[in-house]
Formats: structure tokens, sequence, C-alpha cells
């Protein structure tokens, strides 16, 4: 690479983190949905008034999404964006954390430092995170349809589902939903994670979840061989003991149960990254945020983060106990999902 090429690249990757904070303005304020919603082209100010917005910051707004392509421009000056692209729109799913960059950008520079905190819990991070994290999955009900052919093909019918590290509950209200005749239950060790869960759980009217905030790596004793399903979505990379979480699943997992893993599809060897800004150079670098921190915050931690990667997660997954039924990918690199039963 020659050196214009390299600083290019650089210019161009800082940016995009520039104009990640007008497409997170664009998504929270309602423009892409009207934008989304319009078969014409509009003004900045029917683009305005239809958002109940200030015309002079919509105008503003609009500058950057054209100069960015994010938007087009006709002639007369109106915008608005081709029919065949609007589904597009939902790659803008991945700002979900940028709210919050600059206060995790100072956390995480305290653990990069020899003399700073090991890693931060999950449980000790801001807790917007809880909401923010449950924006990445925009349709958990579409998730839980992909997650089920190879957990229909393995089992009969579900009576009994855990959703470990739940967060919010985004998934687990999917999952009560599809399967209303179901004994769903749903384990995190945040505080402001459970509370969330329950508070939507109860305003829905959902009565067959029960929430339980406990670590994943000690379940009830009275769990032993539970389950007909149990779920880990975008958790085993964040956990400090990933051992003693699946020595956990296999106890509370029936004989003849399914798991599904589901995590960021990053190579474990970062020479196979090379060039991949929009999977491994983003996932890791949430990871330097949130994964890796998590990951790493107790005493004997092993400090995984995204960074573990697919192939380290698949050999250590056959080395321990279980056997890899199927491999997909749930509509988004971020979510590689792994079926597994015991081996
Ligand atoms: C990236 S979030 C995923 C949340 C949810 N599954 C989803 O996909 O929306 C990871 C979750 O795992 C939880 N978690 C991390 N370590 C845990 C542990 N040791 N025990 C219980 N929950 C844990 C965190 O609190 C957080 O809610």
């Amino acid at each position: 690479m020659d050196l214009e090429t390299y600083s290019n690249n650089i210019t161009t990757l800082i940016s995009g983190s520039y104009i990640t904070s007008a497409i997170t303005i664009g998504k929270e304020l309602g423009l892409f949905d009207e934008l989304k919603r319009l078969d014409k082209p509009v003004s900045s100010l029917e683009l305005a008034e239809a958002c109940d917005l200030k015309e002079r910051y919509v105008r503003e707004w609009l500058g950057c999404m054209v100069a960015t392509k994010i938007v087009s421009i006709d002639d007369s000056d109106h915008y608005y964006i081709p029919q065949s692209l609007k589904e597009g729109l939902k790659a803008t799913n991945m700002v979900f954390l940028y709210p919050l960059l600059g206060t995790l950008t100072e956390s995480a520079k305290e653990c990069f430092k020899k003399t700073g905190p090991k890693g931060l819990s999950y449980a000790d991070m801001p807790a917007d995170l809880v909401d923010l994290t449950e924006r990445k999955t925009v349709n958990p009900g579409a998730v839980v349809e992909d997650l089920l052919p190879p957990i229909t093909k393995s089992l009969g019918s579900v009576k009994t589902i855990l959703d470990l590290g739940c967060g919010g509950g985004n998934i687990t209200l999917a999952l009560s939903k599809r399967f209303p005749d179901a004994d769903i239950y749903a384990v995190d060790y945040s505080e402001t994670a459970i509370t969330r869960a329950t508070a939507i759980a109860k305003a829905e009217g959902i009565k067959n979840v029960t929430f339980v905030k406990e670590d994943v790596t000690s379940l009830p004793s009275d769990w032993t061989g539970k389950f007909d399903w149990v779920i880990l979505f975008d958790v085993l990379h964040d956990l400090p003991d990933h051992i003693n979480a699946m020595k956990e699943v296999h106890r509370v997992l029936k004989d003849d149960g399914v798991t599904s893993i589901v995590d960021p599809d990053v190579h474990s060897h970062h020479r196979d990254n090379v060039g991949d800004t929009c999977v491994a150079g983003i996932g890791y670098s949430i990871s330097c945020l949130v994964c890796l921190p998590c990951s790493s915050s107790i005493e004997g931690a092993v400090c995984h983060g995204i960074g573990w990667g697919t192939e380290n997660k698949e050999a250590f997954l056959k080395s321990t106990g279980w056997k890899v039924e199927d491999k997909r990918s749930l509509g988004s690199p971020f979510a590689l999902n792994f079926t597994c039963v015991k081996a």
C-alpha cells in the first residue's frame, strides 16, 4: 500500500465515525423513517415539518446525507431514497452503541492501562447499555424464526426454554410469543437488564417467562436436566468463565436437548481479517469497549471478547463435550449461530 492510500484509508474511517452522529440523529428523530415512508421526493421544509423539526437543522443534515450518498437529491433540490434502496436502511442499526461511545471509550482506556482495572462487568457498565444493545436486533421475532430450523429438526416439541444472558429480554419475549405454551426462563446478572425485561413482560401481559438475576456459572441447583433448549445470544464471548458457564449449560440441558450459541462471526487470527472493516473492524472495536472488559472482569478471567473468534470457539465446543450440528448466519455476520447437542 502506498502512503496516499494509507492515509486516505484512515481519513475514510474517521469520516465514517463523524457521519455516524448524523446517522444516529436521522434514526432517532425519525428522518429516515419518514424518507422511507415517502413515495416522492420532498423539500427540506416538507421533511422537517413531517418530523416536527427545525428546517435549518434538517437542511444541514441533508447536506451530510447527500454528500455521503445515503439520501439522493433531484434537479429541483428535493430529497428521496430510491425505493429499491430503502431496505438498505436497516444497515443503520449498527449505530446502536453510538450514544455511549464517548463514555465507553473513557472506561476502556482505563482498562488498557497496566495500572487500570482488569475489566468491567456488564453489570457495572452504564445502564443505557441494556437499551442500546437491544436495538441491534430490530426484529427479534424473525431472529427466533431463523434459530428454529435446526431446533425443530432435533426436538419433537419445545416445552422448556432457557435464555442465558437475556439482557433486556428482546429475544426472550419473542420466544414467549412464538412458544406461548412453553415454560421459559431467562437469566442475566445485570439488575438493570432483569428489571427492564420484567417490566416489559408485565406491560405486555406475558405470563410464561420467569426472569432470574443470576450469574450463568451458578444456575439454580434444581434445574438439572430441565431444559429442551438453551440459548446464549451474543453472550459466550463476553463471559470471563466460559468453561463453567458451558458446564452449567450441559447440566441444565436435557440429554436430548439442544443449545443455540450466537456470536459475531470474526476470525480468531488477525491475519484472516485483513481488510474486513465492516465486521471484524467494527467487532474488534466494540469488543475493546464492552466485550473484552466484560470477559476480563474477574480474577482468572479468560479475556476472550469478540476476538476469541469463530475458529477458537468451535474448537472449544468440540473439545468440551459438544457436537456442532449446524452452523449458520442469522441474516447478519454479527449473528453466527452454532446449534449444538451433547456429544
Ligand atoms: C451483548 S448482551 C446480549 C443480550 C441479549 N442476549 C441480546 O442479544 O440482546 C450480553 C448479556 O450477557 C449478560 N452477561 C454477561 N456476563 C454474564 C454472566 N456471567 N452471567 C449472567 N449474565 C451475563 C450481560 O449482562 C448482557 O445482558
